[in-house]
C-alpha cells in the first residue's frame, strides 16, 4: 500500500485515533476478549474462517433475529454484512424455518436420492437462461472446482484464464499473486475489464484455453463490475477459440431473477452458484449446457465422478426451494438491487459532500467501500489507507452497524428504508467525527 505524500502529515494522527477506537471497542468487549483467549487455545488465531477475523479481536455472536445480529457482550448490531451475500434472508426467516423443521420431521442422511433435489434443480434450470443441467455441491469453491474440471475434461484442454483480483473460493484466489494454497491448475491470468489485454492473452493461448473462470463482478476483488464490453468479447473470444466460458455467479446471481447474466443478456457455456441459494445452508452447484453436464451422467460408460456426501442433503434441499420458489422471487430480486443501488448512490453522496477519502462500488445490494477516491479494480494499484477503512469499521460497530473489515456490504430482506436511512447518517456522523483523519487527499 502506498499513501499520497500530503497524507504523511496526518498519519501519526490517524495511527492515534485508530489506537484510541481499538482501546475502546476492547474495553466495551469483555467477553468476546474471554471467548478469543479460549479460541486461540485450540484454532489457529482463535479462527476457522481467515475472512472473519478483525482487530483487535472479534466480536462474539450469540444470537441472530431478522436482519440483527447479537454478541456475547449485549451489543445489537444492524446486520449489513449479511454472510457475505448468503445471508440475504435474514436470521430467522418463517418459511425457511418451516421448510428445514419439515424436512428433518421425515429425517435425514438418506444415502440416497431424495425428492426434494429435483424440485430445486427444475428451479435453477428455470431460473439462470444459460442452465440447462445442474448439478449440486456443499459450497461455491467446490462447483468452480467441478466447473474447471468439467471444462478441462469437455475440451481436452488444460489452461485455465482467471482475472487478476479474482476471488472463487479459498483454493481459487487470484489477487496479490494468488495464494499458497490455491489449487494446482496452470492457469492465464488476465487484466479484468481490459479488453485489449484479453484479446491479446487469447491470439497467445486462445487454442490451450479449457475455460475462462469470471465473476461478472468481482465481488472480494473490491465489487468492481465487468464492462458489458468486456463480458461480450469474453464472450466471442470463448466462441471463437472453443474455449468454455464459466460465468462465477456465486455472488451475481441475487441481482435479478435469472442472475447476472438475464440483466446482461450474456449467456457463458457454464454458470456456479452458491451462497443464498441454499436458503443459508451450505451451498454450491454448477450447471451449464446439455452437452458439458452430460459427461456427468453415471449411466455413461465413460461418465466423469462427481462426489459429495452432502450435496443433495434435505436440509439444504429443503431451504433452497424455500428460498428460490416462495421468497426470492425475481420480483423481490428487483426490488432489492433497486435499494442497494440507492444505498450506494447515497453513500457516494455523503463522501463527496464530507469530502471524504471514501468511494462505495459495486452492483445492486452488493457494495464495497474504499478508503481512496480512485477504484480501478485492479489488485495492484493504490487501494488507499486501510488504516481508515478500520476506523470506519471500529467506530460502525460501536454505533451498532456490522459490515465486513474490508468495507463489503451486502443487503438481507429484512432491512428496512429506514434502517438503511439510519446507517447513511451515522456514516456522515462518523466522517464528520474525524475531519481530519478521513479527509480526501
Ligand atoms: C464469487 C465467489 N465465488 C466462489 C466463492 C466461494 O464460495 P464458498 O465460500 O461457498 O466456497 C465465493 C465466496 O465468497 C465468491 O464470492
Amino acid at each position: 500500500m502506498t499513501m499520497p505524500a500530503e497524507s504523511h502529515n496526518r498519519s501519526p494522527l490517524i495511527d492515534e485515533t485508530l489506537r484510541d477506537a481499538r482501546e475502546k471497542f476492547a474495553a466495551s468487549h469483555p467477553k468476546a476478549a474471554v471467548a478469543f483467549q479460549r479460541a486461540c487455545a485450540v484454532m489457529p488465531g482463535g479462527n476457522t474462517r481467515t475472512v472473519l477475523f478483525h482487530g483487535p479481536f472479534p466480536i462474539r455472536v450469540v444470537r441472530g433475529e431478522g436482519a440483527y445480529l447479537f454478541d456475547a457482550d449485549d451489543n445489537r448490531y444492524l446486520d449489513l454484512l449479511g454472510e457475505y451475500t448468503a445471508g440475504i434472508f435474514g436470521h430467522s426467516n418463517p418459511v425457511i424455518r418451516s421448510a428445514i423443521d419439515k424436512a428433518l420431521d421425515e429425517g435425514w442422511n438418506f444415502g440416497a436420492h431424495n425428492a426434494y433435489e429435483i424440485e430445486l434443480a427444475e428451479l435453477v434450470c428455470a431460473r439462470f437462461p444459460s442452465i440447462d443441467r445442474v448439478r449440486f455441491t456443499n459450497s461455491g469453491t467446490e462447483a468452480n472446482l467441478m466447473a474447471l474440471g468439467a471444462a478441462r475434461c469437455f475440451t481436452g484442454r488444460d489452461k485455465v484464464m482467471v482475472f487478476n483480483g479474482g476471488y472463487h473460493g479459498g483454493v481459487l484466489y487470484f489477487g496479490h499473486g494468488g495464494s499458497p494454497v490455491n489449487a494446482p491448475y496452470p492457469t492465464v491470468l488476465a487484466p479484468y475489464n481490459d479488453v485489449d489485454g484479453i484479446t491479446s492473452l487469447f491470439e497467445k493461448h486462445g487454442r490451450e484455453l479449457a475455460c475462462v473462470l469470471v465473476e461478472p463482478m468481482m465481488g472480494s476483488g473490491g465489487c468492481i463490475v465487468g464492462s458489458d464490453e468486456f463480458l461480450q468479447t469474453l464472450r466471442e473470444l470463448c466462441s471463437d477459440a472453443g474455449t468454455v466460458l464459466i460465468f462465477d455467479e456465486v455472488m451475481t446471481s441475487r441481482s435479478a431473477g435469472g442472475g447476472y447474466q438475464s440483466a446482461c443478456g450474456i449467456l457463458p457455456d457454464m454458470t456456479t452458484l452458491g451462497k443464498y441459494i441454499g436458503g443459508g445452508m451450505s451451498f454450491g452447484a454448477f450447471g451449464g449446457r446439455e452437452d458439458i453436464m452430460a459427461q456427468f451422467d453415471p449411466a455413461s460408460p465413460d461418465a466423469l465422478p462427481h462426489a459429495g456426501t452432502f450435496n443433495n442433503n434435505v436440509v439444504t434441499m429443503a431451504a433452497g426451494i424455500a428460498a428460490m420458489r416462495d421468497i426470492y422471487t425475481p420480483e423481490r430480486a428487483d426490488a432489492l438491487f433497486a435499494l442497494g443501488e440507492s444505498l450506494r448512490n447515497r453513500l457516494n453522496d455523503v463522501f463527496r459532500a464530507q469530502d471524504a477519502q471514501f468511494q462505495a462500488t459495486g452492483l445492486g445490494s452488493i457494495i464495497g467501500l474504499h478508503p481512496t477516491r480512485v477504484v480501478k479494480g485492479s489488485p495492484d494499484h493504490d487501494e488507499g489507507d486501510d488504516r481508515l477503512m478500520e476506523l470506519l469499521f471500529l467506530n460502525l460497530l460501536e454505533r451498532g452497524f456490522y459490515i465486513a473489515r474490508r468495507g463489503f456490504i451486502a443487503l438481507n430482506l429484512e432491512i428496512t428504508e429506514v434502517e438503511l436511512d439510519g446507517f447513511v447518517t451515522t456514516v456522515e456522523e462518523i466522517l464528520k467525527a474525524y475531519p481530519v483523519e478521513f479527509a480526501a487527499q
